[in-house]
């Protein structure tokens, strides 16, 4: 087996392991991809200050987030459909996140179910869900997050309504896939994922099938988002949802320092700064460059989290600089998972952990708490979108 060297290296054996389908749906941003390339490559335009003769032993890259020990300032984020990209992926990743003592985050369009995770971890794990229409409905699943120990929810904000990715459209995504010319011809050539896939029970949304009612195909993203989603979402709504669960609280899909502090309002315990991974407005900003803006706006009242974009340590590092207490990893994770299963989640932690922890290290700073703006060299292009009222 080649060795993991960083985290491009295992999309590439994903890409070749996982049918298109799957592949494409981690892989797309919405319309053109703009803000979904963008995530990354802005990143380019912050650079990091090398400093020397600082004594660097005895690091450590631990610190919180929310209130909980973390071996680093990263999470799994929550990820549709990670049971497809890999047969009982998210209990896959779980474990893998548990071991190594970062949170992972259960979404509710996962295949393997709340009480399926549970069952086969130890440690709590954040759950994800998002402004349901069907009130009866988010009761249970906060109940059914409660039943399985979940220390916090993560209330997705931003997807009420679905941006378009392409690929999904031409691709006939649905879980479990169905059984056309085109999706067996994909299927064919994986032959090792297939057996996997044949080896598990958990081939459809372990959440809602069975769970929901009224659901026209509970096989289709799209049918299933254009069904129960609430596109009347309203800050009190969310306030209410809030008080429904009566934990903790992160609001996942904050772009905006207006909309930042409307969290602080409701009393959400974090914000994730988040364009859903350029999934929904094609032609927002990255999430990066929204960051200090909202840290300026909210970051004495709130804890500050970032996702989207983050393939590196360096990353990582560039997000805590600017004041992130934590971040999240969708897609390096997925990589990982479709690539190798477990193992290949805990690499892809273990080359971003290193990374995090060698280039702070060359910063010149020894643990995460020290980590500031100072550390940074921000090309004038960083700041270049402002808001012309
Ligand atoms: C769901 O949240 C998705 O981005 O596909």
């Amino acid at each position: 087996m080649p060795p993991i060297t960083e985290i491009e290296d295992l999309r590439r054996i994903y890409k070749r392991r996982v049918p298109r389908m799957f592949y494409d749906y981690c892989e797309s941003g919405s319309w053109t991809e703009q803000t979904f390339r963008e995530n990354s490559s802005d990143f380019d335009l912050l650079r990091l200050r090398q400093r020397v003769a600082v004594d660097m032993a005895g690091r450590s890259t631990a610190t919180r987030m929310i209130g909980q020990d973390v071996a680093m300032p990263v999470a799994l984020a929550p990820v549709g459909l990670t049971g497809m990209q890999h047969a009982d992926g998210e209990i896959l990743a779980a474990r893998a996140a548990e071991a190594f003592g970062v949170p992972f985050t259960l979404s509710t369009m996962s295949i393997c179910s709340i009480e399926d995770v549970a069952e086969h971890t130890t440690e709590p794990f954040w759950f994800q869900v998002y402004t349901l229409k069907d009130d009866d409905f988010m009761r249970r699943l906060f109940e059914r997050a409660r039943d399985a120990g979940c220390s916090a929810i993560v209330i997705t904000v931003d997807l009420q309504i679905m941006g378009q990715r392409h690929k999904d459209i031409r691709n006939g995504l649905s879980a479990p896939p169905k059984l056309t010319a085109k999706s067996l011809a994909d299927m064919a050539t994986r032959v090792g994922w297939g057996l996997e896939m044949l080896r598990t029970k958990r081939r459809s949304f372990g959440n809602i099938v069975g769970h929901a009612k009224g659901v026209s195909d509970p096989s289709s993203l799209a049918s299933w988002t254009a069904e129960a989603f609430d596109p009347s979402l309203t800050w009190d709504r969310i306030g209410k949802l809030m008080e429904m669960w009566g934990g903790k609280v992160i609001l996942k899909g904050i772009l905006d320092a207006d909309d930042a502090r409307m969290a602080v309002k409701v009393g959400a315990d974090a914000i994730v700064v988040s364009n859903h991974g350029g999934r929904q407005l094609d032609g927002a900003i990255s999430s990066i460059r929204a960051l200090p803006e909202i840290m300026d706006a909210v970051g004495g009242e709130i804890e500050v989290h970032l996702d989207g974009g983050i393939r590196s340590g360096q990353d990582v590092l560039k997000a805590v600089a600017l004041g992130a207490k934590g971040t999240y990893i969708g897609r390096a994770f997925v990589y990982g998972l479709g690539a190798r299963g477990q193992r290949g989640v805990t690499e892809a932690l273990e080359v971003i952990h290193k990374e995090l922890d060698t280039s702070m290290a060359l910063c010149g700073r020894k643990r995460i708490e020290d980590v500031d703006r100072d550390i940074l060299l921000v090309d004038d292009d960083f700041h270049r979108f402002r808001r012309n009222a």
